[in-house]
């Protein structure tokens, strides 16, 4: 059915692939992530120590209910039973205080895991290729260090250790009931085990399921509000406000159809096992009020009422480790998510054994090289041509014809496929990339502005320019007069997408940048094909500054700025077609020849 895109297609386009969370569990992630709990190992064992006395603390209190109503009552002992209910104030203070010293050792851990982890994300995502981004939705990769990460430390910091608080204080309940109150009944409650086990264990997985639903629809909804919040620029100018907004609705109503199911599901628990605790409750008291209307051996009324007590927290930790289970499998789901991340090769990288390229003059030479974004197709076809120190190449020729690749490959953005590339005779292989690129500048059609000042903006060129170095390239580049007339000059507030400066103005900024990072190669990717007439002049100057004394390449479509260029290479269809002077093609009456014609209005 190719080309057929049905409509429903189209309105339910990628974001609606749900990331594939059913994976067969994987202990490994867990170990890994474990490189981010020790840090904290501190905190979790006071965390333990601390939730073991709560629990402990909480488990007298039926005791002391017992000894109130079996013995202080019936003696009428006024003072023991003021001095049970200060114990019993007491206590409750105590386990508030515990209580709250556990969620903020948890919290302080969970925040550290996830700057931790948030740290290493980023560091990662900035190493990574091209290639990576080439084919990725940004809000996919936003949804990996935003909401997984958040789930992934939520649980590493306060759910993991309940794997073992939850069973210790299953444990401590029936150590108490059976030594401090009365074995027999223990024996009863113990009877309701099994049937809250199989209970558990039957819906767990349809809720788990039910919840990893929801997380992907959830994480599809914000890949395309991310996507939709940095084009719609887009969306307003082709009026595709009504399309986004049924696909979002779509995407909306996913969201809240799963979580209604899972929603669902969870809820539907709770009559269920408040109805099973009840049942073993009423064993308990019809147990113990048979014993003790019959020959009561040891069974008294505080005996039932401890008993019954202990019998309804006997059934929180149990859920609660149901619960836990399927927050491990979808953490580890996440982590998988999140080391896949981590773990995406940096195949653009230095070399075992790169060495500095020490300052470039700025020869460069293309041998034979070839190149393809996708195995099998070949955008570079055995490239050869040589760019001497000085020389201004121009590249022109069709749109595809690979006029950017050439220059993606000059900055080493992506590995070769065959040939070599040579600055100054180093294969620029075997040197190390910031050595490379620190010595290239590169300056694109579309100029990105980072939120911040205008200055700052110029001095990510040089990070340690002083304020008066950046201004000094400001007005070599003619970028000057215009920054004066801003509000607060230099220093006024620029967003990351430079609103309120015309591409004119921003690309004299990013010139600016460029001449502080002083390059000894300069690269201009139709740098200027989005300049106004009001700053055209200004900014063939500004080029014409830059250009003085370095290799340069540029690509170009109105090809009146590339007249004076030493050498202008026609490329077509990875291929150069013809190379030569601008007095050289004009003779020659080929390809480049008819485009400068048919540009003339000759
Ligand atoms: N990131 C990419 N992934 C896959 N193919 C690409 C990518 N970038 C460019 N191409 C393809 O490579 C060819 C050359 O592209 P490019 O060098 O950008 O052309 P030009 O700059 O001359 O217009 C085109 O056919 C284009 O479709
Ligand atoms: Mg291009």
């Amino acid at each position: 059915m190719r080309g057929v895109e049905s409509l429903a297609d189209r309105r339910r386009n990628t974001f609606n692939v749900d990331e594939e969370l059913n994976a067969p569990f994987d202990w490994k992630h867990l170990s890994r992530a474990m490189g981010y709990i020790k840090h904290y190992k501190g905190n979790f064992i006071k965390t333990f120590f601390i939730s073991v006395l709560a629990i402990l603390l909480t488990l007298l209190t039926p005791l002391l209910t017992k000894l109130v109503i079996d013995d202080y009552i019936p003696q009428k002992n006024i003072p023991g039973i003021l001095i049970a209910g200060l114990v019993f104030v007491a206590v409750s203070i105590v386990i508030v205080v515990c209580n709250r010293a556990r969620s903020r050792l948890n919290s302080v851990s969970g925040q550290y895991i996830i700057s931790e982890m948030r740290a290493d994300l980023f560091s990662h995502l900035q190493k990574l290729p091209f290639d990576y981004y080439d084919s990725r939705p940004a809000g996919k990769i936003l949804v990996r260090v935003v909401n997984y990460v958040n789930t992934v430390a939520d649980f590493l910091s306060s759910g993991l250790i309940n794997f073992v608080i939850e069973p210790l204080s299953m444990i401590f309940i029936v150590a108490y009931a059976a030594l401090f109150v009365s074995w027999r009944l223990t024996l009863v409650m113990l009877c309701g085990l099994p049937l809250f086990v199989l209970y558990i264990f039957l819906i767990k997985t349809r809720q788990r399921r039910a919840w990893q639903l929801f997380s992907n629809k959830q994480s599809n909804m914000t890949a395309y509000l991310a996507e939709n919040v940095n084009g719609v620029r887009v969306t307003q100018a082709f009026s595709r406000e009504g399309v986004n907004q049924e696909v979002m609705e779509g995407l909306l109503d996913d969201n809240r159809g799963t979580w209604m199911k899972a929603a669902y599901i969870t809820h539907s628990m709770w009559p269920v096992t408040a109805v099973l605790a009840r049942l073993v409750t009423a064993a308990i008291y019809i147990v113990g009020v048979a014993a003790l209307t019959g020959t009561a051996a040891g069974l008294t009324v505080g005996t039932v009422i401890a008993m019954a007590n202990y019998a309804s927290r006997f059934w929180g930790p149990l859920q609660n480790l149901g619960n836990l289970y399927n927050n491990l499998i979808n953490t580890v789901a996440y982590l998988e998510r999140i080391f896949q991340v981590l773990d995406e090769p940096v195949t653009v990288t230095d070399r075992e054994g790169a060495y500095e390229l020490p300052v470039i003059r700025g020869n460069v030479t293309f041998m034979n090289v070839e190149f393809a974004y996708e195995p099998g197709i070949p955008v570079l076809k055995g490239m050869t041509f040589e760019a001497l120190e000085g020389e201004s190449i121009a590249l022109v020729g069709p749109t595809g014809a690979g006029k950017s690749t050439i220059i993606n490959l000059l900055s080493r953005f992506y590995n070769l496929s065959g040939g070599t590339v040579y600055v100054d005779g180093h294969d620029i292989d075997e040197v190390t990339l910031p050595s490379l690129r620190r010595q290239m500048g590169i300056m694109l059609q579309d100029t990105f502005i980072f939120s911040g000042s205008i200055i700052g903006n110029i001095r990510y060129g040089r990070l340690d320019a002083t304020d008066a170095e950046c201004i000094e390239a400001a007005k070599a580049v003619f970028a000057d007069e215009f920054i004066q007339k801003l509000p607060k000059g230099y220093y006024t507030p620029v967003n990351e997408r430079g609103e309120g400066l015309s591409a004119g103005q921003k690309q004299l900024i990013s010139f600016a940048r460029t001449l502080l990072s002083d390059p000894r190669i300069l690269i201009l990717d139709e740098a200027t094909s989005s300049i106004d007439t009001n700053t055209e002049r200004l900014v063939q100057e500004g080029i014409a500054r830059l250009l003085v004394g370095r290799t340069s390449f540029i690509v170009a479509h109105r090809l009146s700025t590339i007249r004076n260029c030493s050498k202008i290479l026609y490329i077509d269809n990875g291929n150069i077609a013809e190379m030569g002077s601008h007095g050289e093609l004009m003779e020659k009456r080929g390809l480049y020849y008819k485009l400068y014609m048919s540009q003339s209005g000759a």
